[in-house]
């Protein structure tokens, strides 16, 4: 399951190993670039133009110039899927950072650096049947969340964390309003009611919150974008998280405190299967 033959760069696509960054690169140095992660279902992109469209605004937020426009981004990747034959599940890795050179703080006068490359993935069929297990984490980050950036390191602390005590996700919180998971959007259910935090700048507007939330409506759940409390989530129905490799995954404990009765939800059930039809996923997970 390694990366696929070819990869697209500013300069077109080309094969993995012609990737060379100088060690004076603003990503390597400073983190200073944006990301996107893009999930590809039997080799076709999924709200590829929803990952494009917080690309932009991402870039903009750090004023970084993308270095194709949207119609040609998006052609180029399609193209990139069909260079490399893809087929399978697997997941589409993108940034671009503000260049190579001397290392300085202020922004230097030469091209961004893009690329995008492409990985088997498999979805997470277990754990979306079964659930996971979450920590809860304090949330350390800076004040502009929505920027998907490269610096993850509070992200990544978090996520260490939970690995560490055997959990997937780590659920952070501003002093005591849940915002969002370490790689992921938080939602949960109580008396029939979905909440999720709304899209500040506090979170990122993930691509798949937005697809549950337009979902939920249509399955006819009563849905509030409102800031909820650790004791909220800890007196849930049913808690789950949202990502583009996680889809939506149920969170049966939380600090080793059950949810609901320990099993996912029936109403992320119905949420989860939802989902799998709007993806055009034709294997079930829920059979
Ligand atoms: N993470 N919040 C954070 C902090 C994230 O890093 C992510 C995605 C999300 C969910 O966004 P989306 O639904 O658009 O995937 C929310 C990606 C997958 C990652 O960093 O690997």
């Amino acid at each position: 399951m390694s990366v696929y033959s070819h990869v697209l760069t500013q300069d077109g696509i080309i094969p993995k190993e012609s990737l060379l960054y100088p060690f004076e690169e603003r990503g390597l140095q400073f983190g200073d670039g944006v990301y996107e992660v893009i999930r590809i279902y039997q080799g076709s992109f999924d709200l590829l133009e929803e990952h494009i469209d917080r690309l932009y605004r991402s870039a903009d937020a750090i004023r970084l110039k993308v270095p194709f426009i949207k119609t040609e981004l998006i052609a180029a990747l399609q193209k990139l899927t069909a260079t490399n034959d893809v087929r399978t599940d697997a997941k589409l890795y993108l940034q671009i950072t503000r260049g190579s050179a001397t290392r300085e703080h202020s922004f230097p006068d030469v091209p961004s650096n893009f690329y995008a490359y492409i990985e088997p993935s498999n979805r997470p069929v277990s754990s979306l049947q079964h659930g996971v297990r979450a920590i809860l984490a304090d949330d350390i980050r800076w004040d502009l969340c929505y920027i998907k950036s490269l610096n993850l390191l509070p992200n990544i602390l978090a996520k260490q964390t939970a690995k560490e005590k055997g959990a997937y996700e780590a659920i952070l919180h501003k002093q005591d309003t849940v915002t969002e998971g370490s790689s992921s959007n938080v939602f949960m259910i109580k008396d029939d009611i979905l909440y999720t935090h709304p899209a500040t700048v506090n979170i990122l507007h993930g691509c798949v919150r937005a697809r549950v939330l337009e979902l939920a409506q249509q399955a006819g759940l009563q849905v509030k974008e409102t800031a909820f409390r650790v004791e909220n989530l800890l007196q849930a129905d049913e808690v789950f998280i949202t990502s583009t490799t996680s889809e939506i995954m149920p969170i049966i404990e939380i600090d080793a405190k059950q949810v609901g009765n320990g099993k996912p939800g029936s109403i992320t059930r119905i949420l989860q299967r939802a989902y799998e039809k709007a993806c055009g996923i034709h294997v079930t997970a829920f059979a």
